[in-house]
Protein backbone atom coordinates (compact mmCIF):
# COMPACT_ATOMS: atom_id res chain seq x y z
CA UNK A 1 0.00 0.00 0.00
CA UNK A 2 1.03 3.31 -0.65
CA UNK A 3 1.22 6.06 2.07
CA UNK A 4 -0.64 9.20 1.47
CA UNK A 5 0.12 12.58 0.87
CA UNK A 6 3.53 13.51 2.61
CA UNK A 7 5.36 16.10 3.42
CA UNK A 8 8.99 15.71 4.99
CA UNK A 9 9.88 18.62 6.76
CA UNK A 10 13.81 17.71 7.44
CA UNK A 11 15.66 20.40 10.46
CA UNK A 12 19.00 20.06 9.48
CA UNK A 13 18.40 19.02 5.84
CA UNK A 14 22.02 20.49 4.88
CA UNK A 15 23.24 18.11 7.23
CA UNK A 16 25.14 14.69 6.84
CA UNK A 17 22.34 12.76 7.83
CA UNK A 18 19.74 14.32 5.25
CA UNK A 19 22.80 13.98 2.75
CA UNK A 20 24.05 10.30 3.19
CA UNK A 21 21.23 8.55 4.45
CA UNK A 22 17.56 10.57 4.41
CA UNK A 23 17.33 11.88 1.09
CA UNK A 24 19.28 8.47 -1.10
CA UNK A 25 16.64 6.50 1.09
CA UNK A 26 13.88 8.71 -0.26
CA UNK A 27 15.06 8.39 -3.96
CA UNK A 28 14.95 5.02 -3.46
CA UNK A 29 11.91 4.54 -2.54
CA UNK A 30 10.96 6.89 -5.16
CA UNK A 31 12.58 4.82 -7.85
CA UNK A 32 10.74 1.68 -6.37
CA UNK A 33 7.36 2.88 -6.49
CA UNK A 34 7.20 3.36 -2.79
CA UNK A 35 7.14 7.32 -2.55
CA UNK A 36 2.53 8.66 -3.22
CA UNK A 37 2.12 11.10 -6.16
CA UNK A 38 1.72 13.88 -4.24
CA UNK A 39 4.94 14.86 -1.85
CA UNK A 40 7.25 17.18 -1.07
CA UNK A 41 10.92 17.20 1.16
CA UNK A 42 11.35 20.69 2.99
CA UNK A 43 14.85 20.98 3.86
CA UNK A 44 15.45 23.62 6.48
CA UNK A 45 18.66 25.15 7.60
CA UNK A 46 20.72 28.27 8.40
CA UNK A 47 22.85 27.97 5.52
CA UNK A 48 22.73 30.36 2.16
CA UNK A 49 21.33 27.92 -0.44
CA UNK A 50 18.63 27.95 -3.48
CA UNK A 51 16.39 25.54 -4.65
CA UNK A 52 18.92 24.69 -7.17
CA UNK A 53 22.41 24.58 -4.82
CA UNK A 54 20.08 22.42 -2.66
CA UNK A 55 19.58 20.06 -4.77
CA UNK A 56 23.07 19.84 -6.09
CA UNK A 57 24.03 19.06 -2.93
CA UNK A 58 21.49 15.96 -2.17
CA UNK A 59 22.10 15.18 -6.08
CA UNK A 60 26.27 14.76 -4.47
CA UNK A 61 24.79 12.67 -1.46
CA UNK A 62 22.65 10.46 -3.79
CA UNK A 63 25.46 10.03 -6.28
CA UNK A 64 28.25 8.74 -3.66
CA UNK A 65 25.91 7.13 -1.28
CA UNK A 66 22.79 5.35 -2.48
CA UNK A 67 22.75 1.91 -3.19
CA UNK A 68 21.02 2.25 -6.60
CA UNK A 69 24.41 4.09 -7.59
CA UNK A 70 24.39 7.03 -9.15
CA UNK A 71 21.13 9.02 -10.51
CA UNK A 72 19.62 8.54 -13.17
CA UNK A 73 19.33 12.03 -14.62
CA UNK A 74 15.96 11.73 -15.55
CA UNK A 75 14.62 10.11 -12.62
CA UNK A 76 16.32 12.63 -10.67
CA UNK A 77 14.71 15.38 -12.37
CA UNK A 78 11.21 13.55 -11.65
CA UNK A 79 12.31 13.54 -7.80
CA UNK A 80 14.00 16.27 -7.53
CA UNK A 81 10.85 18.53 -8.49
CA UNK A 82 9.43 17.58 -4.78
CA UNK A 83 12.28 19.04 -3.37
CA UNK A 84 12.54 22.67 -1.50
CA UNK A 85 15.02 24.79 0.55
CA UNK A 86 13.72 27.05 3.11
CA UNK A 87 15.98 28.96 5.04
CA UNK A 88 15.25 28.69 8.54
CA UNK A 89 17.14 29.13 11.92
CA UNK A 90 15.17 26.88 14.16
CA UNK A 91 15.32 29.69 17.30
CA UNK A 92 12.87 31.99 15.15
CA UNK A 93 9.46 31.77 15.84
CA UNK A 94 8.62 33.73 12.29
CA UNK A 95 10.55 31.11 10.24
CA UNK A 96 7.89 28.96 11.28
CA UNK A 97 5.32 30.79 10.26
CA UNK A 98 7.02 30.32 6.70
CA UNK A 99 7.04 26.44 6.76
CA UNK A 100 2.80 26.72 7.84
CA UNK A 101 2.69 28.64 4.49
CA UNK A 102 4.27 26.20 2.59
CA UNK A 103 2.48 23.41 3.93
CA UNK A 104 -0.82 25.40 3.56
CA UNK A 105 -0.03 25.84 0.04
CA UNK A 106 0.36 21.75 -0.05
CA UNK A 107 -2.61 21.37 1.19
CA UNK A 108 -4.78 23.01 -1.17
CA UNK A 109 -3.67 22.20 -4.04
CA UNK A 110 -3.31 18.37 -3.41
CA UNK A 111 -6.10 15.62 -3.52
CA UNK A 112 -6.01 14.99 0.15
CA UNK A 113 -4.81 16.57 3.68
CA UNK A 114 -1.04 15.77 3.95
CA UNK A 115 0.84 13.60 6.31
CA UNK A 116 3.48 16.06 7.44
CA UNK A 117 6.36 14.34 9.17
CA UNK A 118 9.43 16.67 10.91
CA UNK A 119 12.51 15.01 10.88
CA UNK A 120 14.71 16.38 13.52
CA UNK A 121 18.24 15.57 11.65
CA UNK A 122 19.87 18.28 14.45
CA UNK A 123 21.56 17.89 17.38
CA UNK A 124 19.31 16.52 20.49
CA UNK A 125 20.40 20.23 22.11
CA UNK A 126 17.57 21.22 19.30
CA UNK A 127 14.75 19.20 20.15
CA UNK A 128 12.84 21.68 23.09
CA UNK A 129 13.36 24.38 20.76
CA UNK A 130 12.09 22.93 17.81
CA UNK A 131 9.12 21.11 19.55
CA UNK A 132 8.01 23.92 20.84
CA UNK A 133 7.74 26.45 18.19
CA UNK A 134 6.07 23.70 15.86
CA UNK A 135 3.87 23.56 18.97
CA UNK A 136 3.12 27.54 18.72
CA UNK A 137 2.75 27.80 15.22
CA UNK A 138 0.22 25.27 15.15
CA UNK A 139 2.49 22.35 13.18
CA UNK A 140 2.19 19.89 15.96
CA UNK A 141 -1.58 19.68 15.59
CA UNK A 142 -2.52 16.39 18.09
CA UNK A 143 -3.91 14.03 15.39
CA UNK A 144 -1.53 11.40 13.85
CA UNK A 145 -1.17 13.24 10.71
CA UNK A 146 1.33 15.04 11.94
CA UNK A 147 4.43 12.90 13.46
CA UNK A 148 7.88 13.84 14.41
CA UNK A 149 10.86 11.51 13.88
CA UNK A 150 14.32 11.65 16.04
CA UNK A 151 17.32 10.13 16.17
CA UNK A 152 19.19 8.92 19.14
CA UNK A 153 21.18 9.35 21.61
CA UNK A 154 17.72 10.03 23.20
CA UNK A 155 18.26 11.05 26.09
CA UNK A 156 22.32 11.10 27.85
CA UNK A 157 20.99 9.18 31.28
CA UNK A 158 17.65 8.21 32.59
CA UNK A 159 17.04 11.38 33.88
CA UNK A 160 17.53 13.16 30.51
CA UNK A 161 15.32 10.60 28.79
CA UNK A 162 12.28 10.87 30.98
CA UNK A 163 12.70 14.94 30.57
CA UNK A 164 13.00 14.70 26.87
CA UNK A 165 10.31 11.85 26.74
CA UNK A 166 7.98 14.11 29.12
CA UNK A 167 8.71 17.84 26.56
CA UNK A 168 8.34 15.48 23.86
CA UNK A 169 4.41 14.09 25.33
CA UNK A 170 3.66 17.36 25.88
CA UNK A 171 3.07 18.32 22.62
CA UNK A 172 2.59 14.81 20.51
CA UNK A 173 0.65 11.37 21.88
CA UNK A 174 2.82 8.80 21.63
CA UNK A 175 1.40 7.37 18.46
CA UNK A 176 3.01 10.66 16.61
CA UNK A 177 6.68 10.03 17.83
CA UNK A 178 8.85 7.93 15.90
CA UNK A 179 12.67 7.17 17.53
CA UNK A 180 14.65 5.88 15.02
CA UNK A 181 17.08 3.01 16.18
CA UNK A 182 18.36 2.18 12.57
CA UNK A 183 18.94 -1.50 13.61
CA UNK A 184 15.58 -2.41 13.73
CA UNK A 185 15.86 -1.52 10.12
CA UNK A 186 18.09 -3.66 8.97
CA UNK A 187 16.78 -6.67 6.80
CA UNK A 188 18.45 -9.43 9.07
CA UNK A 189 16.93 -7.83 12.57
CA UNK A 190 13.37 -7.87 11.32
CA UNK A 191 14.05 -11.44 10.06
CA UNK A 192 14.15 -12.63 13.68
CA UNK A 193 10.87 -12.27 13.73
CA UNK A 194 9.93 -13.86 11.01
CA UNK A 195 12.19 -16.67 11.97
CA UNK A 196 11.24 -16.87 15.10
CA UNK A 197 7.20 -16.70 14.82
CA UNK A 198 7.05 -18.42 11.52
CA UNK A 199 8.44 -21.82 12.39
CA UNK A 200 7.13 -24.18 13.94
CA UNK A 201 10.93 -25.36 14.39
CA UNK A 202 13.03 -22.77 16.92
CA UNK A 203 10.22 -21.74 19.41
CA UNK A 204 9.71 -25.39 21.42
CA UNK A 205 13.39 -25.27 22.27
CA UNK A 206 14.01 -21.09 22.21
CA UNK A 207 14.41 -21.69 26.09
CA UNK A 208 16.69 -22.52 29.28
CA UNK A 209 15.94 -25.86 28.71
CA UNK A 210 17.96 -26.53 25.37
CA UNK A 211 19.45 -22.57 25.37
CA UNK A 212 22.89 -22.22 27.09
CA UNK A 213 23.70 -19.10 26.37
CA UNK A 214 23.17 -16.06 23.95
CA UNK A 215 25.90 -13.67 22.38
CA UNK A 216 25.39 -10.52 20.67
CA UNK A 217 28.43 -8.99 18.90
CA UNK A 218 28.99 -5.38 17.36
CA UNK A 219 32.48 -4.88 15.97
CA UNK A 220 33.61 -2.69 13.60
CA UNK A 221 36.73 -1.82 12.49
CA UNK A 222 36.25 2.09 12.12
CA UNK A 223 37.54 4.64 14.72
CA UNK A 224 35.71 7.45 16.01
CA UNK A 225 36.29 9.08 12.60
CA UNK A 226 34.95 13.04 12.77
CA UNK A 227 32.66 12.28 15.93
CA UNK A 228 35.79 12.30 18.25
CA UNK A 229 33.66 15.41 20.16
CA UNK A 230 30.35 13.57 20.49
CA UNK A 231 31.83 10.05 21.00
CA UNK A 232 33.81 11.78 23.99
CA UNK A 233 30.98 12.40 25.92
CA UNK A 234 28.97 9.12 25.13
CA UNK A 235 31.10 5.98 24.80
CA UNK A 236 30.07 2.82 23.72
CA UNK A 237 27.60 1.73 26.31
CA UNK A 238 25.54 4.74 25.66
CA UNK A 239 26.28 4.88 21.73
CA UNK A 240 25.92 1.09 20.73
CA UNK A 241 24.28 -0.90 24.23
CA UNK A 242 21.49 1.44 25.32
CA UNK A 243 19.89 1.42 21.97
CA UNK A 244 20.91 -1.21 19.12
CA UNK A 245 22.27 -3.67 21.04
CA UNK A 246 19.13 -3.86 23.69
CA UNK A 247 16.95 -3.58 21.11
CA UNK A 248 18.36 -6.99 19.20
CA UNK A 249 18.04 -8.36 22.45
CA UNK A 250 14.60 -7.90 22.79
CA UNK A 251 13.93 -9.51 19.84
CA UNK A 252 16.01 -12.59 20.54
CA UNK A 253 14.21 -12.92 23.78
CA UNK A 254 10.88 -11.55 23.86
CA UNK A 255 7.69 -13.91 24.50
CA UNK A 256 5.74 -14.60 21.10
CA UNK A 257 3.32 -12.11 20.65
CA UNK A 258 -0.10 -12.72 19.86
CA UNK A 259 -0.55 -10.42 16.62
CA UNK A 260 1.85 -8.50 14.24
CA UNK A 261 0.32 -5.19 15.91
CA UNK A 262 3.47 -2.20 16.87
CA UNK A 263 2.05 -2.28 19.94
CA UNK A 264 1.96 -5.75 20.65
CA UNK A 265 5.42 -6.22 19.27
CA UNK A 266 6.49 -3.18 21.82
CA UNK A 267 4.49 -4.30 24.85
CA UNK A 268 6.72 -7.95 24.37
CA UNK A 269 10.07 -6.04 23.84
CA UNK A 270 9.69 -4.13 26.93
CA UNK A 271 8.73 -7.01 29.05
CA UNK A 272 12.02 -8.11 28.34
CA UNK A 273 13.86 -4.82 29.39
CA UNK A 274 11.90 -4.95 32.27
CA UNK A 275 12.29 -8.38 33.24
CA UNK A 276 16.32 -7.96 33.00
CA UNK A 277 18.69 -8.44 36.51
CA UNK A 278 19.24 -5.23 37.85
CA UNK A 279 23.22 -4.52 37.76
CA UNK A 280 24.62 -4.11 41.34
CA UNK A 281 28.33 -3.19 42.50
CA UNK A 282 29.29 -6.95 42.26
CA UNK A 283 27.57 -7.54 39.14
CA UNK A 284 29.63 -4.22 37.59
CA UNK A 285 32.52 -5.50 38.87
CA UNK A 286 32.07 -9.05 38.10
CA UNK A 287 29.98 -9.27 34.84
CA UNK A 288 31.02 -5.97 32.34
CA UNK A 289 33.96 -4.84 30.62
CA UNK A 290 35.25 -1.60 29.51
CA UNK A 291 38.32 -1.13 26.81
CA UNK A 292 39.54 1.61 25.02
CA UNK A 293 42.12 1.33 22.26
CA UNK A 294 45.13 2.61 21.64
CA UNK A 295 46.82 2.91 18.65
CA UNK A 296 47.40 0.10 16.18
CA UNK A 297 48.15 -0.58 12.17
CA UNK A 298 45.12 -1.33 10.48
CA UNK A 299 45.44 -2.88 6.52
CA UNK A 300 48.74 -1.44 6.47
CA UNK A 301 48.26 1.61 8.18
CA UNK A 302 49.28 3.54 11.53
CA UNK A 303 46.15 4.34 12.79
CA UNK A 304 45.72 6.88 16.30
CA UNK A 305 44.79 5.97 19.32
CA UNK A 306 41.32 6.83 20.92
CA UNK A 307 42.98 9.79 23.34
CA UNK A 308 44.39 10.77 20.19
CA UNK A 309 41.87 11.22 17.71
CA UNK A 310 40.19 15.32 16.99
CA UNK A 311 37.96 15.97 19.71
CA UNK A 312 39.26 13.40 22.26
CA UNK A 313 40.09 14.17 25.74
CA UNK A 314 44.06 13.35 25.90
CA UNK A 315 42.96 11.69 29.39
CA UNK A 316 39.48 10.74 27.96
CA UNK A 317 38.29 7.75 30.54
CA UNK A 318 35.62 7.08 27.72
CA UNK A 319 35.30 3.60 27.01
CA UNK A 320 35.09 2.59 23.26
CA UNK A 321 34.36 -1.09 24.02
CA UNK A 322 32.17 -2.28 26.34
CA UNK A 323 30.87 -6.32 27.00
CA UNK A 324 28.28 -7.06 29.54
CA UNK A 325 26.37 -10.72 30.83
CA UNK A 326 23.24 -9.85 30.99
CA UNK A 327 20.50 -12.34 32.75
CA UNK A 328 16.96 -11.93 32.05
CA UNK A 329 14.82 -13.01 35.24
CA UNK A 330 11.88 -15.23 33.95
CA UNK A 331 10.81 -18.83 33.32
CA UNK A 332 12.12 -18.44 29.62
CA UNK A 333 15.18 -17.73 30.50
CA UNK A 334 16.73 -18.11 34.38
CA UNK A 335 19.87 -18.31 34.20
CA UNK A 336 20.97 -17.98 30.79
CA UNK A 337 23.49 -15.80 30.07
CA UNK A 338 23.34 -13.19 27.48
CA UNK A 339 26.65 -12.18 26.28
CA UNK A 340 27.54 -8.86 24.07
CA UNK A 341 30.33 -7.10 23.26
CA UNK A 342 30.80 -4.06 20.69
CA UNK A 343 33.93 -1.94 20.30
CA UNK A 344 35.43 0.32 17.93
CA UNK A 345 38.64 -0.26 15.79
CA UNK A 346 38.19 -4.11 16.13
CA UNK A 347 39.86 -6.94 14.54
CA UNK A 348 36.73 -7.37 12.21
CA UNK A 349 32.95 -5.65 11.15
CA UNK A 350 30.58 -7.71 11.98
CA UNK A 351 27.27 -8.01 14.10
CA UNK A 352 26.35 -11.08 15.09
CA UNK A 353 23.61 -13.26 17.25
CA UNK A 354 25.40 -16.46 18.76
CA UNK A 355 22.97 -18.84 20.30
CA UNK A 356 24.62 -21.77 21.47
CA UNK A 357 22.00 -25.09 22.04
CA UNK A 358 23.03 -27.35 25.57
CA UNK A 359 25.15 -30.04 24.60
CA UNK A 360 23.94 -33.89 23.72
CA UNK A 361 22.85 -35.41 27.25
CA UNK A 362 25.23 -38.59 25.75
CA UNK A 363 27.96 -39.12 23.88
CA UNK A 364 27.14 -42.26 21.93
CA UNK A 365 30.57 -41.98 19.85
CA UNK A 366 33.61 -42.66 21.54
CA UNK A 367 37.12 -40.96 20.51
CA UNK A 368 35.78 -37.97 19.24
CA UNK A 369 38.02 -35.47 19.24
CA UNK A 370 37.12 -32.27 21.40
CA UNK A 371 38.01 -29.76 18.90
CA UNK A 372 36.04 -31.01 16.26
CA UNK A 373 32.92 -30.89 18.92
CA UNK A 374 31.00 -27.94 18.87
CA UNK A 375 27.58 -27.75 20.41
CA UNK A 376 24.79 -26.90 18.09
CA UNK A 377 24.85 -23.39 17.53
CA UNK A 378 22.64 -20.57 15.74
CA UNK A 379 24.62 -17.73 14.07
CA UNK A 380 22.26 -14.93 12.68
CA UNK A 381 24.93 -12.82 10.78
CA UNK A 382 23.28 -9.13 10.55
CA UNK A 383 26.25 -7.80 8.75
CA UNK A 384 28.39 -7.28 6.83
CA UNK A 385 27.55 -10.70 5.40
CA UNK A 386 23.38 -11.28 5.78
CA UNK A 387 22.79 -15.19 6.78
CA UNK A 388 21.83 -17.58 9.17
CA UNK A 389 23.81 -20.80 9.91
CA UNK A 390 22.51 -23.83 11.60
CA UNK A 391 25.65 -25.66 12.60
CA UNK A 392 25.17 -28.84 13.88
CA UNK A 393 27.13 -31.82 14.02
CA UNK A 394 28.24 -34.39 11.03
CA UNK A 395 30.02 -37.72 9.80
CA UNK A 396 32.83 -36.46 7.98
CA UNK A 397 32.98 -38.72 4.65
CA UNK A 398 35.43 -41.56 6.05
CA UNK A 399 35.76 -45.49 6.85
CA UNK A 400 35.52 -43.95 10.70
CA UNK A 401 32.80 -42.35 12.69
CA UNK A 402 34.65 -39.43 12.84
CA UNK A 403 32.62 -36.10 13.62
CA UNK A 404 32.48 -32.17 12.68
CA UNK A 405 30.39 -29.17 12.67
CA UNK A 406 28.72 -28.45 9.60
CA UNK A 407 26.59 -25.53 8.77
CA UNK A 408 23.45 -25.74 7.09
CA UNK A 409 23.48 -21.92 5.61
CA UNK A 410 20.80 -19.43 4.47
CA UNK A 411 22.53 -16.76 2.52
CA UNK A 412 20.29 -13.73 1.48
CA UNK A 413 23.34 -13.40 -1.63
CA UNK A 414 22.54 -16.86 -2.72
CA UNK A 415 18.76 -16.63 -1.87
CA UNK A 416 17.71 -13.56 -3.18
CA UNK A 417 18.16 -11.58 -6.47
CA UNK A 418 16.41 -8.50 -5.01
CA UNK A 419 18.57 -5.39 -3.39
CA UNK A 420 18.46 -5.53 0.01
CA UNK A 421 16.59 -2.29 1.17
CA UNK A 422 18.60 0.15 3.27
CA UNK A 423 17.26 0.45 7.18
CA UNK A 424 16.28 4.11 6.80
CA UNK A 425 14.15 3.07 3.36
CA UNK A 426 11.96 0.80 5.89
CA UNK A 427 11.67 3.08 8.82
CA UNK A 428 11.34 6.40 6.61
CA UNK A 429 8.51 4.18 4.63
CA UNK A 430 6.71 2.87 7.70
CA UNK A 431 6.78 6.58 9.34
CA UNK A 432 4.44 7.43 6.00
CA UNK A 433 2.58 4.61 7.01
CA UNK A 434 2.43 5.54 10.47
CA UNK A 435 3.59 2.20 11.44
CA UNK A 436 5.58 2.42 14.80
CA UNK A 437 6.53 -1.51 14.92
CA UNK A 438 10.22 -0.67 14.41
CA UNK A 439 10.54 2.28 16.36
CA UNK A 440 11.31 2.59 19.84
CA UNK A 441 8.90 3.72 22.51
CA UNK A 442 9.69 6.48 25.21
CA UNK A 443 8.94 3.58 28.01
CA UNK A 444 11.56 1.24 26.19
CA UNK A 445 14.05 4.24 26.11
CA UNK A 446 13.80 4.50 29.59
CA UNK A 447 13.91 1.11 30.71
CA UNK A 448 16.81 0.58 29.00
CA UNK A 449 18.55 3.65 30.38
CA UNK A 450 17.21 2.22 34.34
CA UNK A 451 19.38 -0.77 33.36
CA UNK A 452 22.67 0.66 32.23
CA UNK A 453 22.49 3.19 35.07
CA UNK A 454 24.31 1.37 37.76
CA UNK A 455 27.30 0.72 35.05
CA UNK A 456 27.40 4.04 33.65
CA UNK A 457 27.53 5.91 37.46
CA UNK A 458 30.42 3.07 38.08
CA UNK A 459 32.27 3.44 34.96
CA UNK A 460 32.02 7.08 35.16
CA UNK A 461 32.79 7.74 38.75
CA UNK A 462 36.44 5.31 38.46
CA UNK A 463 38.56 6.59 36.20
CA UNK A 464 40.21 3.05 34.60
CA UNK A 465 43.56 2.58 35.30
CA UNK A 466 44.29 0.03 32.12
CA UNK A 467 43.58 2.71 29.27
CA UNK A 468 44.16 2.42 26.64
CA UNK A 469 44.32 -1.24 27.11
CA UNK A 470 43.40 -2.79 23.50
CA UNK A 471 45.44 -2.07 20.12
CA UNK A 472 43.45 -0.98 17.55
CA UNK A 473 42.38 -4.01 15.31
CA UNK A 474 42.34 -6.18 18.12
CA UNK A 475 39.53 -8.01 19.45
CA UNK A 476 39.04 -5.92 22.72
CA UNK A 477 40.59 -6.26 25.47
CA UNK A 478 41.66 -9.69 27.40
CA UNK A 479 39.89 -8.98 30.42
CA UNK A 480 36.36 -9.34 27.39
CA UNK A 481 37.59 -13.02 26.71
CA UNK A 482 38.14 -13.68 30.49
CA UNK A 483 34.34 -12.51 30.86
CA UNK A 484 33.32 -14.97 28.71
CA UNK A 485 35.60 -17.70 29.18
CA UNK A 486 35.57 -18.32 32.93
CA UNK A 487 31.88 -19.64 32.24
CA UNK A 488 33.66 -22.18 29.87
CA UNK A 489 32.82 -20.65 26.65
CA UNK A 490 34.39 -17.91 23.42
CA UNK A 491 33.30 -15.58 21.61
CA UNK A 492 32.07 -16.43 18.52
CA UNK A 493 33.66 -15.00 15.48
CA UNK A 494 33.15 -15.22 11.57
CA UNK A 495 35.76 -16.89 9.43
CA UNK A 496 36.94 -14.12 7.60
CA UNK A 497 36.47 -14.66 3.50
CA UNK A 498 40.04 -14.74 1.67
CA UNK A 499 38.76 -11.55 -0.07
CA UNK A 500 38.28 -9.57 3.46
CA UNK A 501 41.94 -10.43 4.71
CA UNK A 502 44.12 -7.63 5.77
C1 LIG B 1 25.45 4.49 15.34
C2 LIG B 1 26.56 4.82 16.29
O1 LIG B 1 24.21 4.55 15.99
O2 LIG B 1 25.64 3.18 14.83
C3 LIG B 1 27.91 4.71 15.59
O3 LIG B 1 26.39 6.14 16.78
C4 LIG B 1 28.07 3.35 14.96
O4 LIG B 1 28.98 4.95 16.49
C5 LIG B 1 26.86 3.02 14.10
O5 LIG B 1 29.24 3.34 14.17
C6 LIG B 1 26.91 1.58 13.62
O6 LIG B 1 25.91 1.36 12.68
P1 LIG B 1 26.10 0.28 11.54
O7 LIG B 1 24.79 0.30 10.82
O8 LIG B 1 27.25 0.73 10.70
O9 LIG B 1 26.38 -1.01 12.24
Amino acid sequence: IKPKPTIFMIFGGTGDLAERKLIPALYNLFLEKYMPKEFAIIGLGRTEYNDDSFKKLLLGGVNKFSRSGKADKDKWADFSKHITYLKSDVNNEADYKKMSDVIEKCEKDWSEPPIIIHYLAVAPKFFPIIAGNLAKVKLADDTDRTRIVIEKPFGHDLQSAKELNALLKGIFAETQIYRIDHYLGKETVQNMLAFRFANALFEPIWNRNFIEHVQISVTEDIGVEDRGGYYDGSGALRDMVQNHILQVLCLVAMEPPVNFDAEEIRNRKVDVLRAMRQFGPDEVRFNTVRGQYSEGWVKGEKVEGYREEKGVDPESNTETFAALKFFIDNWRWQNVPFYVRTGKRMHQKASIISIQFKDVPHLIFPNQSSESWQQNRLIISIQPEMSIRLQVQAKRPGLDMTLNPVDMVFNYDGTYETDTPEAYETLLLDAMKGDQTLFMRGDQVETAWDLIMPVLENWESKKSISFPNYSADSWGPETAEALIAKDGFHWFTMPIKKSEKK
